[in-house]
């Protein structure tokens, strides 16, 4: 999960929705530039991938059509996933944490002819008018980072017109019981699939909190989307191809052969 070159030590214990966010934004900005470089050609400038196994949106079909369609991006990096929309004949628009983020947005915009719309903000306080979208989507976005969940669903409820799609990929919550290794290590169970205590880096010089990751069971995610006016259609587990021999992070071929990494819920809100 580290981004840090700097020196962290890591904890696990309660983090606010403020603290969250004034550790996560600074993080992505600092790690923009290393992670565009590394994980670009597998995102594609124009490409929708909803994570390490490489499942992409044509494949999985979650968004249902896109042509035509009003479609939000939370948690959009340099909005590749958006680009494609784009490319299939959506209104897509990306809005992410981090500045520098947008920025390789910017560039790819430049690069591919095809430009996203985007915007500064966080999960939890949308700047859109109630039912703008047709379609909110998040690839491994805001979800995992914020700790006002309640708030960030209640908020993509109420910008989604009725009948909506919500889909959203997040580490595949079982993982977090294991240690982030996608080594041998990563392999045996070290804590308990129910504590929901985030994962904190603290950077070691300043004590200041300088990454967050907040953990939900499958079972709260069921709940917090049929409270908020979603019936859930689709719970992907992509299987990690054979051949497919890239780590990203935690994510292995080793690992991912036996347990799944990534969960893509797919909700459409009540109309
Ligand atoms: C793993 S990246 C994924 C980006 C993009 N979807 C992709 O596939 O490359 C997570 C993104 O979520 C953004 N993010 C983190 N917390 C956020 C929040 N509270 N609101 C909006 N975006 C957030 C980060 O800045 C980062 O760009």
């Amino acid at each position: 999960m580290s981004h840090e070159p700097q020196r962290v030590r890591v904890e696990r214990r309660p983090v606010d929705e403020g603290e969250s966010r004034r550790a996560n934004g600074p993080d992505w900005d600092r790690y923009a530039d290393e992670y565009q470089a590394t994980h670009g050609d597998f995102l594609g400038d124009v490409g929708f991938v909803w994570g390490p196994e490489g499942l992409t949106e044509t494949e999985a079909g979650v968004l249902g059509p896109v042509e035509g369609r009003d479609v939000l991006e939370v948690g959009s990096g340099a909005g590749q996933c958006s680009r494609w929309i784009r490319a299939q004949g959506g209104r897509a628009i990306g809005l992410d944490l981090s500045a520098r983020q947008l920025q390789h947005g910017r560039r790819l915009d430049d690069e591919t002819g095809i430009a996203v719309p985007s915007v500064l903000g966080t999960a939890t306080a949308l700047p859109f008018r109630d039912e703008t979208f047709d379609i909110a989507f998040s690839s491994f976005g805001a979800l995992q980072f914020v700790s006002d969940i309640e708030v960030a669903v209640a908020e993509t409820a109420r910008v989604l017109r009725p009948g909506g799609r919500f889909a959203f990929s997040i580490t595949h919550p079982t993982r977090w019981s294991f240690p982030d290794d996608p080594g041998e290590g990563g392999l045996t169970a070290t804590q308990s699939y129910w504590d929901r205590t985030p994962y904190v880096e603290v950077d070691d010089d300043s004590g200041v909190v300088a990454y967050v990751e907040h953990h939900r069971t499958l079972g709260d995610w069921v709940g917090l989307l049929a409270g908020h006016g979603f019936v859930i259609t689709d719970l992907l587990e992509p299987e990690w191809p054979e051949g497919h021999e890239r780590v990203w992070g935690g994510w292995s071929a080793l690992r991912g052969r036996l347990t799944p990494g990534s969960a893509v819920f797919g909700a459409s809100l009540r109309g």
